[in-house]
């Protein structure tokens, strides 16, 4: 049997309470490991792991040998959790090796901002694995936030605009082309969102993932919601932040969206930008972003955390997989 991964520190973690976020584990210089063994590894290991997960929330596995995407399908794979596709996400994704994608494959100088994945269909993912392949050129980390810290914090500082929010939800409209459209962050067409060129099978699609869907002269528009912008993580037990408002509001932006329309709420009244301002500087300051080396693989909890993309210079290869 192995010795447990070493829980390691690197500069740009921060301490939360009594535990560093995120946690960093990293193999003994004398384990020796080999793709193979790893896996042996994380299967033995798998209890350890996820209580590390249950209390930082991210866990990044640094200098492990990974090296390609399919010993990154393989990792995932040891830990036995269930596959959750990629019905019903906004952003473009293709399908590299076995249950691995590429991440949002938007233009590196536009940023993504912190969201949960998948957090506007019900289905959404309960852990994402990351994996870098191909190290950024500069810039491109993936920041992370713990949610309920981020609900913490707008409770205090908006509690009017908080109880509003619990009480009606959020409402999301999104314009789609039929086909995917790579410039843009949001640009999944509705071909590839609903996996089908067939109308009807669309909407009867979008009806399952509780969407409404209308037909448009340049494809189709997508109404989600009301649906809860707060909820519980029952594994902690403590409310998270879990919704796009921000990511809508400042993000969903192309030829074919004003983003200032991409959220409301659920009662059909518009936003604050000062409230949402406050919430994208208390997401800034909460964040933790480590740059990213290659063979890193990134455990997130999806209900603890929520995750950004930062601007970067190419190449830059990242990879995910997401889980039920
Ligand atoms: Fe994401």
């Amino acid at each position: 049997m192995a010795k447990p991964f070493a829980e390691i520190q690197v500069p740009q973690q921060k301490s939360v309470g009594n535990f560093q976020f995120p946690a960093v584990l990293s193999p003994h210089l004398s384990d020796n490991l080999d793709l193979c063994r790893f896996k042996e590894a994380v299967k033995e290991q798998k209890p350890r792991i996820e209580e590390i997960l249950r209390t930082s929330g991210a866990v990044l596995f640094r200098d492990f040998p990974v090296r390609t995407a399919s010993d990154f399908n393989e990792i995932v794979e040891a830990f036995g959790y269930e596959e959750l596709p990629y019905i019903g996400g906004a952003a473009p994704r293709s399908n590299v090796v076995g249950r691995v994608f590429t991440a949002n494959e938007s233009p590196p100088d536009q940023k993504i901002p912190f969201h949960h994945e998948m957090s506007q269909v019900p289905e959404f993912p309960s852990k994402l694995f990351f994996f870098c392949e191909v190290e950024p050129k500069m810039g491109g980390e993936t920041p992370i936030a713990l949610s309920n810290r981020i609900y913490n914090r707008m409770k205090e500082n908006h509690p009017e605009f908080v109880g509003e929010l619990e009480k009606h939800g959020l409402i999301y409209i999104r314009v789609l082309g039929a086909e995917d459209d790579p410039s843009s962050p949001i640009g999944r067409g509705w071909h590839s969102t609903f996996l089908t060129k067939d109308r009807e099978i669309a909407e009867d699609r979008a009806r399952r993932l509780g969407m409404k869907l209308e037909w448009t002269e340049e494809g189709a528009r997508t109404i989600m919601g009301p649906i809860p912008a707060v909820k519980e993580d029952e594994l902690r037990g403590r409310k998270i932040w879990f919704n796009s408002m921000v990511a809508a509001y400042t993000g969903w932006k192309d030829k074919r969206n004003d983003p200032e329309k991409a959220v409301e709420l659920g009662d059909g009244s518009p936003l604050s930008p000062a409230v949402v301002e406050d919430c994208l500087r208390i997401l800034e300051e909460e964040s933790v972003a480590l740059p990213w080396k290659q063979g890193d693989l990134l455990l997130l909890d999806n209900l603890a955390v929520l995750h950004a993309r930062r601007s970067f210079l190419p190449p830059r290869r990242i990879l995910a997989s997401l889980c039920k």
